[in-house]
């Protein structure tokens, strides 16, 4: 370990991340019953630029009015270099009440744009004596973004984690692609011709460097990583590939754009049974190795060491995180 240690955040469950529209208010009791560990209620890119006084006024009643249980409530505002942005902060922060968990700061460019947000959080928090500290969550959605990622992971004490949005960073990056998430036909290689001339098409993920640079900054300053939209909502094939690649690079959860999403980010998500039993019983052989003087052993044929232990633990935390909230 270097003598740099990572300080980590107090843990959210946060494995799906349900996003409704601030002008759809009758979905907001429907989300409010959905599975989802996070619900974000939106004020930015599916909400019309007419509309944004409306969803801010919806947001504010059903923060006051649903019973959310023990979801935790996001609420995306509109980027930095709009004029609805400042008026988002200020209305819901003043207004929305205690129950308010997390603002999400979309296509956050550079560390100043946490560093002015959070400066009017603050502020307002003190105003109105909020007792508990709404935290933050930012998009790396733009290419510059991803180039100041770990500046913008390190520039406030609110921020909790990091999420790639896979549209607006392929618009940023003039990437040839309309889709949100998932592969893209041109994005392969050809295998060289074998004996009879033959070629495979190896289909590759797009997504791959960003979510692996995104995991990286966001693993580097305690934060989750969460992977974004997958936006056919009628592909659940499609979904729960991108879900399990992304959970393999780390990301601890994914949005789900319709509630359909729910359940299959749920799915991938929580670990299965037979990791979860044998992280335990590394950590049965290992306390029994380590009592025997031995810090590598043998468990099924397969070497565990001490590494063994702190990925065992990562999979028994979430699960113990997963049960505390899912039995409210
Ligand atoms: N949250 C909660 N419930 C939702 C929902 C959501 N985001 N989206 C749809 N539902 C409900 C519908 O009301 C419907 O309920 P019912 O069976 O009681 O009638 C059911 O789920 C099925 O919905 P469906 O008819 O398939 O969807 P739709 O045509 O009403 O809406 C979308 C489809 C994609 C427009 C809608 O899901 C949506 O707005 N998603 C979020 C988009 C968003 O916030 N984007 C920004 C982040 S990328
Ligand atoms: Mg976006």
């Amino acid at each position: 370990m270097s003598f740099t240690t990572i300080e980590r955040l107090p843990a959210r469950l946060n494995r799906s991340q349900l996003f409704v529209p601030g002008v759809r208010p009758a979905l907001f009791e429907k989300a409010a019953l959905s599975d989802a560990d996070v619900i974000c209620l939106d004020l930015e890119d599916s909400v019309a630029p007419a509309d944004k006084p409306q969803a801010r006024a919806n947001i504010i009643q059903a923060l006051k009015t649903v019973n959310f249980g023990t979801k935790s409530i996001s609420v995306r505002i509109n980027g930095l270099d709009t004029q609805w942005c400042y008026r988002d902060v200020v209305d819901i922060m003043e207004q929305a009440g205690e129950r308010l968990d997390l603002i999400m700061i979309p296509k956050a460019g550079v560390a100043a744009d946490l560093y002015a947000i959070d400066m009017l959080m603050t502020q307002i928090e003190m105003a109105v004596g909020r007792k508990r500290q709404v935290k933050l969550e930012v998009i790396i959605e733009s290419v510059l973004g991803l180039n100041n990622i770990d500046a913008i992971a390190g520039a406030s004490k609110r921020l909790e984690s990091l999420h790639f949005g896979s549209a607006d960073y392929a618009a940023s990056a003039g990437m040839r692609t309309t889709n949100i998430g998932g592969p893209n036909k041109d994005y392969v290689v050809l295998t060289e011709p074998d004996a009879a001339g033959k070629r495979d098409t190896h289909w590759s993920d797009v997504w791959h460097y960003a979510t692996v640079r995104m995991v990286a900054a966001a693993r580097a300053h305690g934060l989750r990583p969460i992977d974004g939209p997958f936006g056919d909502y009628s592909d659940a094939a499609g979904f729960l590939a991108q879900a399990r690649r992304s959970a393999v690079m780390g990301c601890e959860g994914k949005w789900a754009i319709h509630p359909s999403q729910v359940e299959l980010a749920n799915r991938v998500f929580t670990p299965p049974e037979d990791e979860l039993e044998r992280a335990h019983a590394i950590l049965k052989a290992m306390k029994e190795g380590t009592e025997k003087g031995m810090g590598a052993v043998a468990l099924n044929g397969k070497l565990i060491d001490l590494a063994s232990i702190r990925q065992a633990e990562v999979i028994v935390r979430q699960m113990q995180l997963i049960r505390e909230r899912t039995k409210g």
